[in-house]
């Protein structure tokens, strides 16, 4: 029997909540398909950088590479600034195990509403596949005069030729791997910005030629954010920079319903160092700790993480049960408009788990 090493870190707020969901929906599924998952928890994220001026220690790579992948909950911390508990935990380990492929799922799934009027269970499916490496958060710049009038802040997106294309290429071939509409539309505001962007459109370009059975489409941005809400059944496979693709991903998390229910994968294709596996949402402050968020993202996210690993199976019984408890219906949390918990959400999947295994 093979066993996986996952290496978990809850993180803060609602992600001490959901990731016990997820671990139980994980349990399962692998008792059922034969196979083993030894965990081991990490309490890294705002009380660690609170206690001990970090938000991880500063080996931690070292310690998470041997592990088969990562379980990440969320970060984020109200008596912290953003940008520290960012800086400190998720991106070092994207950048330093260079998962450059963030893919992002957006399921309208049977028995959720979306809030775009006449669109149903089914009507939307297309994934998001993010650089999540360089670009708009590569973390150069500086600034002078601080508090000052003549203060000056300066960011600079960064995009090389190795990265961009990388990460078209990887979306390119999800297209294929996925087999549906076979469309890959490249999203970025190269009328604005001439220099990365139009550079970005290029390489595009130059990629698409390599993949003549994958139809394209280039988009602005804002003319995407349109379109996701006017025609969000015609996406396929988008592709966008690091900034362009954060910000479509909450937009297609609301379309589909709730951001409880966007799952979301660091990827590392070339398996050289671990993925990490996360929901698209945050710590949620305004929720946590009031026992009503939404665990299904990251029980998909686990779901992801399983499929990544080549647990097919077991990641179909999650996928299997998350949809059959949001059709029913009865197990809803309030992002969803029920009145149901996290533990009862769990514990309807957990059931459904165990129910259509026989
Ligand atoms: N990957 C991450 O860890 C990540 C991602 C986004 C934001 N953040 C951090 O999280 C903190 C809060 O940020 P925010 O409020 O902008 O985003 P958020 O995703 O935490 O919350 C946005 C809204 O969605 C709701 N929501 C999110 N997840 C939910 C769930 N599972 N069930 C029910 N409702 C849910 C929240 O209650 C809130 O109203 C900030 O510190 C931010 O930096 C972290």
């Amino acid at each position: 029997m093979s066993t996986y090493h996952i290496a978990v870190i809850a993180g803060d707020g609602i992600g001490r909540e959901i990731m016990p969901a997820a671990v139980a929906a994980l349990d399962a599924v692998a008792a059922l398909s034969g196979f083993g998952v030894a965990l081991e928890h990490f309490p890294w994220g705002s009380e660690h950088y609170l206690e001990r001026g970090r938000m991880m220690p500063e080996d931690a790579l070292d310690v998470l590479r041997p592990f088969d992948a990562i379980f990440f909950g969320a970060v984020g911390d109200p008596r912290i600034q953003d940008n520290v508990t960012l800086n400190g935990l998720l991106l070092p380990i994207r950048r330093g195990f260079d998962q450059y492929a963030c893919v992002r799922p957006a399921v309208l799934y049977p028995g959720v509403r979306s809030p775009l009027v006449g669109r149903k269970g089914g009507d939307i499916d297309f994934v998001v596949v993010r650089e999540n490496t360089e670009g708009e958060y590569a973390q150069i710049g500086g600034g002078l005069y601080p508090d000052t009038p003549q203060e000056v802040a300066m960011q600079t997106a960064t995009f090389t030729r190795y990265g961009t294309e990388r990460v078209i290429r990887f979306a390119f071939d999800l297209a294929r791997r996925r087999s549906r509409k076979r469309l890959v539309t490249s999203v970025t505001k190269s009328n604005a910005q001439g220099y990365s962007m139009a550079f970005w459109d290029r390489v595009f370009t130059a990629v698409a030629r390599d993949y003549p059975d994958i139809r394209t489409e280039s988009l602005l941005v804002d003319a995407a954010c349109m379109d996701l809400v006017r025609r969000p059944n015609d996406f396929d496979v988008m592709v966008a920079s690091n900034l362009f693709g954060d910000i479509l991903t909450d937009l297609s998390a609301a379309i589909t319903g709730s951001l409880g229910l966007a799952p979301s994968a660091n990827l590392n294709p070339a398996r050289t160092a671990p993925s990490l596996f996360e929901p698209v949402h945050g710590s949620a402050p305004d929720i946590a700790g009031k026992g009503i968020a939404n665990p299904l993202a990251a029980m998909l996210a686990g779901a992801m993480m399983l499929d990544f690993l080549g647990e097919k199976e077991a990641a179909g019984r999650v996928e299997q049960a998350v949809r059959g408890v949001l059709a029913e219906g009865t197990a809803v949390t309030p992002d969803l408009g029920g009145s149901g918990t996290t533990r009862s959400v769990t514990d309807a999947v957990l059931a459904r788990i165990q129910r259509d295994a026989g």
